[in-house]
């Protein structure tokens, strides 16, 4: 079959065609200096600010009209948004003389001073907007502070924002997926998302797979293709010239990579399933997980995010690996010549290397469901609250029967190269007594068996206490009751 050559999008319902090596620049800087749609700004470049914040739609949902989420463009490459709608601040309000109720309520409320965060602020506004009108919801003040984590702004104190978020006259709002709903291009979309895109540039490129085995093949051939999953540990480290990224390979095309699904045994999530759709799917199943993915990042990040760009990425302080070590998850990776399950236990060879070849790609993740009795508990410390990296993270799972701890399985991150998994302590305490006493005998073994260092996040002295605090906590909560 014939592939592609070019990256085909919609911007504010504007067909839009990019050729050659344009294909690489972050879609802020497309939005800025090709489209002249400078109400998107830049900041930090990195995710972190939410200035650039935009709203993209690639999903078609079941009602059969695009799905918007807000994500931050200046991390977002154009080869990323092939088949999307793209609407910008430029874009949200409804015409030339009519603000969108967002808009509207900013000014009301005086939520801009300065004005350099609002455009940001705008659309990640609408997203939330888009959303709670969509589920037919109310939007209140935990959602609104939860919505607007990534989005920094220097001048308000946030108080006038916040309050403009809350006066959102829903009733008013025009959804996105309704102004925006254009069959034309809603037919073409399905067309384009079922095409391969190969691009080819000096010693550049990208392809888009259609189906795992034009991928399969496509990494056989070339050791040194990059997969990109949603950009955001990528995006940030080729802005700040610490990485090139010259040959890449984007998996978003390839429908049965983006399932999430469940049996009596496992929760399924495919290579491209991103953090947003995962925290949903997951909030009845494990509720303690979906908790901690509040104050994992933003919304705008967790929208493009994948839970396996997270696991590949192999940071010590990644928040969902310890989960995943405790929780015994089983990595699928697949090649040419067949599949292959590795524990999540035994991924890490040491500081970012893997038990994955280059021919491999990780499809999958198998997370066992938790079993009768067994009660979880995850923990992360960063120096905020919300959208930071951790400084250490906990993840424990225990199994109680009768004050006797039947099994038990622990993981630390932050306190070495990698994340890592407790055998000994697990092996020791089981069959023992579920008391105090047990977790404050761990904590005075743990400097035998970590070794934690000091950075810019955090001296080695605080990582150890924090890492013993954390087994006294976890025992306090479990024996108070607090089961999950
Ligand atoms: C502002 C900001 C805040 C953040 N906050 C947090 C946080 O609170 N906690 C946290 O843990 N992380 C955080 N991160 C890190 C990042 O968002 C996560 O690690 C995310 O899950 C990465 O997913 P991705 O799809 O964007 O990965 P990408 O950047 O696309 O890729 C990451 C790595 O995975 C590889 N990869 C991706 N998919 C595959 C595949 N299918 N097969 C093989 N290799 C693959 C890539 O080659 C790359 O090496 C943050 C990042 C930013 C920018
Ligand atoms: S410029 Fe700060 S998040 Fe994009
Ligand atoms: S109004 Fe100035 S940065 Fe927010």
């Amino acid at each position: 079959m014939e592939k592609r050559q070019n990256i085909i999008t919609t911007i504010n319902n504007q067909r839009v065609t990019i050729d050659g090596e344009m294909a690489f620049m972050p879609l802020a800087h497309y939005l800025r200096q090709e489209a002249c749609l400078t109400g998107t700004k830049i900041v930090c470049s990195e995710g972190d600010c939410g200035a650039c914040t935009v709203l993209l739609a690639c999903e078609i949902g079941n009602d059969g009209k695009l799905n918007f989420k807000s994500v931050n463009s200046c991390i977002l490459p154009l080869y990323l948004i092939d088949g999307a709608q793209v609407v910008t601040v430029e874009g949200i309000k409804l015409s030339d003389t009519e603000l969108h109720p967002v808009q509207q309520s900013m000014v009301d409320c005086q939520g801009a001073q300065c004005g350099y965060c609002t455009p940001g602020f705008i659309c990640a506004m609408a997203g939330m907007a888009e959303k709670y009108k969509s589920e037919n919801k109310s939007i209140t003040e935990k959602k609104v502070k939860n919505y607007l984590t990534g989005n920094l702004c220097r001048c308000t104190g946030y108080r006038p924002i916040v309050e403009a978020a809350l006066k959102i006259d829903l009733g008013k709002t025009q959804l996105l997926k309704d102004r925006y709903n254009n069959p034309d291009w809603l037919l073409e979309m399905k067309k384009i998302r079922g095409q391969s895109v190969t691009m080819n540039f000096k010693e550049k490129s990208i392809f888009l797979p259609v189906t795992i085995d034009e991928a399969l093949k496509a990494r056989a051939l070339d050791s040194e293709l990059r997969i990109i999953g949603g950009s955001t540990d990528i995006g940030v480290v080729v802005n700040k010239g610490r990485m090139t990224t010259p040959k890449t390979m984007a998996l978003y095309h390839v429908d049965e990579l983006r399932n999430i699904s469940h049996d009596e045994k496992y929760i399924t999530v495919g290579a491209t399933a991103t953090l947003s759709e995962f925290e949903e799917y997951i909030e009845k199943f494990i509720p303690e997980l979906n908790n901690m993915l509040h104050i994992f990042a933003s919304p705008q990040i967790k929208n493009q995010a994948t839970l396996i760009g997270n696991v590949v990425n192999a940071s010590p302080i990644s928040d969902t690996i310890p989960f995943l070590m405790v929780s015994d998850a089983i990595v699928v990776l697949q090649r040419l010549s067949g599949v292959r399950e590795v524990k999540m236990s035994e991924f890490y060879l040491g500081y970012k290397k893997l038990d994955m070849k280059t021919s491999e790609i990780v499809t999958s993740i198998k997370i066992p469901r938790l079993l009768k009795n067994e009660s979880l508990r995850l923990y992360k410390v960063s120096m905020r609250k919300d959208l930071d990296i951790s400084a250490v993270t906990f993840a424990g799972i225990v199994k109680v029967e009768k004050d006797k701890i039947k099994s038990a399985r622990f993981a630390l991150g932050g306190v070495g190269a990698t994340v890592i998994r407790l055998k000994s302590i697990e092996d020791k305490i089981q069959g023992q007594d579920f008391s105090k006493n047990q977790f404050e005998e761990i904590a005075k073994e743990l400097p035998l068996l970590i070794k934690p260092l000091t950075d810019l996040r955090a001296s080695k002295e605080y990582r150890m206490k924090l890492a013993q605090n954390f087994f006294i906590k976890f025992h306090n909560e479990i024996s108070s009751g607090v089961l999950s």
